[in-house]
């Protein structure tokens, strides 16, 4: 911990300094500080712009911050068309592995040919610029396709992670009035199969926008296909026009760098969900070079980000970072323990795995089967492990280094979030390491812990995170609400951009990450507002109030508990507990079904009618309940 006399202190190896691509971060931090427009500006040499930008920053109508201003550009040339006129056209680009054991590769070449006829098909069914486009699926190679291709086309893509469930997936495409929806028949998951079409069926009869729905055959079950709306992708990209001229080349839209990319909903304070709007330019940048340098990603390397393309982890990480540096990315459909402890170490071993990044609750879930199921298989070619998500216990990070990196990988935990777009706290790994930090910010990143009042506090206090410049990959706004953007993230302290966590800082300078500090719940690395659980707990019929919060848990991090107020002529029992359990995993996904469910007569309240989640907090975990002033009679 920061005010550890002797902290624990990993040195990075001579040889993993050997081969950083950055040798010391301080020098680039001082660059950075020194001329911010000009260490962005090199690092965006690095890509195609149609037209270069006038400008590198214009923070001119702060927080609407702007990034190479009057540039064009387009994400999916960088990803792709860029690519394929080098001798990478023939590099494997997406290696994939399906539940059941299947094999797809796609090389660039490949890659690009069903992006293009992909785009061919939205283009020939309308999709222009600034269309938004709902991408509903599992973790199969045609979701990364249906994104690069929605970029090429300049439609803003919003994904909605496929264990979300129908209230939620219909929330999300009514907010972002999207046209079309691509999804799967089924997705397999844990041997099981999630009835994705099923979902988009019943989120679709409570909402009347959608033209369109295009279906990848994955899992092969009967499903319904409504006529002159639902279309097999296998058929449209088929059709001649998926193949039309020029030799199944569709056109890069010529995009703003300014234009929007896509949106990703993330859970906020309130009941309904953001969209967080990220743009081609500067979101590529960013994301690129923070790949680039954190975990040193070189050209032979073979990357697997274990995260969901429904996350903003698999949006950068999984698909537009590694295909920006053209590198070889494997990507996994299914469950790490299907059908044993053993598969993804597995995989590690069967494809040459070289850089692996997952998250804490994945690593302290795998832990708990013991070490001889990655001791099964031949580790050696790792040279870097990440991780993300939440903040990594010192046992879990020790259990990885040692048992998964055999002492001798760095690991990279790097802080972010959706908002961000890129990491913006991490070790570069040239770095000493701490276990349990996430290091220092990113060269050209600016951040501190601020006290309620805005002034930093000392070294070892807890305090609020907050970034006190812009940087490239940055959120732009809320889609559809930008009055929110300002309120959320730039009022709290105005100028400076608040994180929503609370953390420490060493006499080194390293951040300790503690947690949300807001209604935010972390549940296994993925992030739910308290008000999500609570509306669909309410939307059933014997619920009159509830109340969620999040408790410790020893694998996910957190657990929802929640309290639930029933109406007059309901009566508590197991099975309505159980029942509700239920429904909240129906209306807004199973990573939402809560932990346990409490019927209580009353739920504390300030006298405004509010619920003091923190006083529940405080009650169940037997701790002072603080401050109750406000607290109703
Ligand atoms: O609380 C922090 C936690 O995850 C939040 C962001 O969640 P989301 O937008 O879903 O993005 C997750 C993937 C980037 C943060 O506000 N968090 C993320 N990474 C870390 C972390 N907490 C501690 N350490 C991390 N490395």
């Amino acid at each position: 911990m920061p005010n550890d006399p002797q902290p624990e202190i990993y040195p990075p190896s001579p040889e993993v300094i050997a081969a950083a691509c950055v040798k010391d971060r301080d020098e680039q931090a001082v660059r950075a500080s020194r001329d911010l427009e000009a260490f962005w500006a090199e690092r965006a040499q690095e890509f195609e712009w149609f037209k270069p930008w006038d400008k590198v920053l214009d923070d001119s109508n702060k927080p609407f911050f702007k990034w190479f201003v009057g540039a064009r550009t387009n994400i999916a040339y960088n990803c792709l068309d860029r690519h394929i006129k080098t001798w990478r056209r023939n590099k494997l680009a997406l290696i994939w592995e399906g539940e059941k054991g299947e094999l797809r590769t796609f090389s660039y070449h490949a890659l690009n040919r069903e992006v293009c006829r992909f785009a061919n098909v939205l283009r020939s069914m309308g999709v222009k610029k600034g269309d938004r486009v709902t991408i509903y699926m599992g973790r199969v190679p045609e979701l990364p396709i249906a994104m690069l291709a929605c970029a090429k086309v300049g439609a803003v893509h919003s994904v909605v992670y496929g264990g979300f469930s129908v209230e939620a997936l219909h929330g999300r495409i009514e907010d972002s009035q999207s046209n079309i929806v691509i999804t799967c028949d089924g997705s397999w998951m844990n041997g099981k199969i999630v009835e994705l079409k099923n979902i988009v069926d019943e989120a679709l009869k409570r909402c009347a926008t959608v033209e369109h729905v295009i279906v990848v055959k994955r899992t092969g079950q009967p499903v319904q296909m409504e006529s002159g709306r639902d279309y097999w992708f296998d058929d449209l990209m088929g059709l001649p026009v998926a193949k039309s001229l020029p030799g199944t080349r569709s056109d890069t839209e010529v995009m703003d760098a300014e234009d929007p990319l896509f949106m990703l909903y993330t859970s906020g304070t309130t009941g309904k969900p953001k969209a967080i709007l990220h743009t081609h330019g500067g979101y590529m940048v960013g994301v690129a070079t923070t790949l680039q340098w954190a975990f040193d990603l070189k050209e032979e390397d073979r990357w697997w980000c274990t995260a969901d393309p429904g996350w903003i982890t698999g949006h950068s990480y999984i698909v537009y970072g590694p295909l920006l540096l053209g590198a070889t990315s494997f990507m996994y459909e299914g469950a790490p323990t299907f059908p044993y402890p053993n598969r993804w170490w597995s995989m590690v071993e069967k494809y040459g795995i070289t850089v692996f990044y997952t998250a804490p609750t994945a690593i302290r879930g795998l832990m708990r089967f013991g070490e001889a199921w990655p001791n099964r298989h031949d580790l050696s070619g790792l040279r870097m492990l990440g991780s993300v998500g939440e903040p990594i216990n010192p046992e879990a990070w020790r259990w990885y280094h040692r048992v998964i990196g055999k002492g001798k990988c760095p690991i990279i935990d790097t802080w972010w979030q959706t908002e961000t777009g890129m990491f913006m706290i991490t070790p570069l790994p040239s770095m000493p390491l701490k276990p349990g930090s996430a290091s220092k910010p990113f060269p050209g990143v600016e951040a501190d812990v601020y006290d309620e009042s805005g002034t930093p506090v000392a070294v070892g206090e807890e305090g609020f995170l907050v970034l006190k410049n812009p940087w490239p990959a940055m959120m732009r706004t809320i889609y559809n609400d930008p009055d929110r953007y300002v309120k959320q993230y730039w009022t709290k302290y105005p100028g400076v951009y608040f994180t929503g966590d609370s953390a420490r800082k060493d006499a080194d300078g390293y951040f300790w990450v503690i947690g949300r500090v807001d209604d935010v719940i972390k549940v296994s690395g993925y992030r739910l507002g308290t008000a999500e659980v609570e509306s669909a707990l309410v939307s059933h019929p014997a619920v009159a109030e509830a109340a969620a919060i999040g408790l410790p848990h020893e694998i996910k991090g957190h657990a929802i508990h929640t309290y639930v107020i029933l109406k007059a002529g309901h009566e508590p029992s197991e099975a309505l507990a159980e029942e509700l359990k239920i429904h909240v995993g129906h209306e807004t996904g199973p990573i939402a079904k809560p932990e346990k469910i409490t019927f209580v007569k009353q739920l504390p309240k300030t006298r405004s009618g509010k619920i003091m989640r923190r006083v529940l907090k405080a009650r169940a975990q037997g701790l002072s309940e603080g401050d109750l002033t406000t607290l109703e009679e």
